[in-house]
């Protein structure tokens, strides 16, 4: 039964797995090439290690601090996925229960639910924004944005369109169509459970991404504005500046690894970056980010708030993230599995269990808050780290 509290991420997996259709589980797993960045976020969480205290522990641990001028009862953020049709709340559902945990949401421009509702759903919304469709195109969506009540802006740059997988790529369909019913139905009947959770809403899942859209415009479909992103040129260190400044408020690079780009976004007055490869699903061979965290963190952390995303599936892996210099990290795919395993009540246990990890955790190295860690208290192998640029 999917309605059950799970104890760990790796189980909501399993879950997601037994209720998702084939195709939709593989659009979350997504990766690309050989998947070796991919697996490379998870595994070198678990190369690292902790000493821990027997006595003297603290009795309470304080987990709140604040990003971007936020505040987040414990160091986690939820990262803008623009993956649909995992459940019929959507982004909603994963906004209310970012909201009753005291965290912020970031929502993909690529979302399959308007940021109004959003917004709506928890004030505390950072909008995720592509180089999609040149400066008019992006300043109306920041427009859009900024009308809805969204906090913060994250600029996600990492994205190069390589997306072949050696486990080959589901089938995504354009729109849902007499074609992709016959297509897609084998798969579907066999997760009654979610085919369902969508026919009780009188409702098939909406392949369109309203947030690439003015308000009031009719939304694109994914691959209408994934054929806009693509046909973008690049941007320039010029149009990020621009960014920021169009947004006027706080602001998030999303997609750096190197030493030098850390420094060069100074430049342009973010407020924060991401230390991220886009969870694995861009260019295949970039390094863990954990192993570029310490880098970026030493040059620029003093500066900006540093963010860590990829591959953090536990409570333990965001205070070692943090003790490498990380602010807070942000999770990809660990919602994505709550979500489909048991919709907003599913998020709520994921970010949970994240929460409770990292509470026995400090309790567990001694330390009374999450401001305190640092390097010394985690146990780093031998040529761990990897200095980009
Ligand atoms: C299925 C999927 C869709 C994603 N879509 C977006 C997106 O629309 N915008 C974005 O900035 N990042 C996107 N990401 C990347 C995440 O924001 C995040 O960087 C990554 O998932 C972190 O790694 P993790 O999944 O191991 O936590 C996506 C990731 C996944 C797995």
């Amino acid at each position: 039964m999917a309605t059950r509290w799970f104890e760990a991420v790796a189980v909501a997996q399993r879950r997601a797995q037994r209720r998702l259709p084939k195709s939709v589980y593989a659009a979350l797993v997504a990766g690309s090439e050989r998947g070796a960045t991919m697996d490379d976020n998870v595994r070198a969480f678990a190369e690292l290690g902790f000493a821990p205290r027997v006595a003297d522990q603290p009795a309470n641990r304080e987990l709140a601090t604040t990003l971007m001028g936020q505040s987040l009862s414990f160091p986690v953020v939820i990262s803008p996925t623009g993956v649909q049709a995992v459940h019929p709340d959507g982004e909603v559902a994963v906004a209310r229960a970012a909201a009753s945990r005291g965290v912020v949401v970031g929502l993909s421009s690529f979302s399959s639910k308007p940021v109004e509702e959003v917004v709506a759903a928890n004030p505390n919304t950072f909008f995720q924004v592509y180089w999609s469709g040149g400066r008019d195109a992006i300043e109306a969506r920041i427009a859009r944005a900024r009308a809805a009540g969204c906090v913060g802006m994250i600029a996600t740059l990492d994205w190069c369109f390589a997306t072949a997988r050696d486990w080959g790529s589901p089938f995504i369909p354009e729109r849902i169509d007499l074609h992709a019913v016959l297509r897609l139905a084998p798969e579907v009947l066999s997760r009654p459970g979610w085919l369902w959770s969508y026919l009780r809403t009188r409702a098939l899942p909406d392949l369109t991404v309203p947030n690439m859209a003015r308000l009031g415009e009719p939304a694109p479909t994914f691959f209408g504005a994934y054929g806009e992103w693509m046909q973008t040129p690049p941007p320039t260190w010029d149009d990020v500046a621009w960014m920021v400044t169009t947004w006027g408020g706080p602001f998030m690079l999303k997609g750096v690894v190197r030493v030098d780009d850390a420094k060069r976004a100074l430049d342009t007055g973010v407020t924060a970056i991401s230390v991220s490869n886009h969870g694995g699903n861009n260019l295949d061979g970039t390094p863990a980010t954990i192993r570029a965290l310490p880098a970026v963190a030493a040059a620029v952390g003093s500066q900006v708030d540093v963010v860590l995303d990829g591959g953090v599936r536990r409570g333990s892996d965001v205070v070692k993230a943090l003790a490498l210099g990380a602010k807070a990290v942000m999770v990809g795919r660990a919602p994505l599995w709550g979500l489909a395993a048991n919709g907003q009540t599913g998020v709520e246990n994921v970010l949970d269990i994240l929460r409770s990890g990292v509470d026995s955790t400090l309790r567990a190295i001694g330390r009374s808050s999450v401001q305190e860690l640092s390097g010394e208290d985690v146990v780093v192998p031998a040529g761990f780290a990897r200095r980009l640029g």
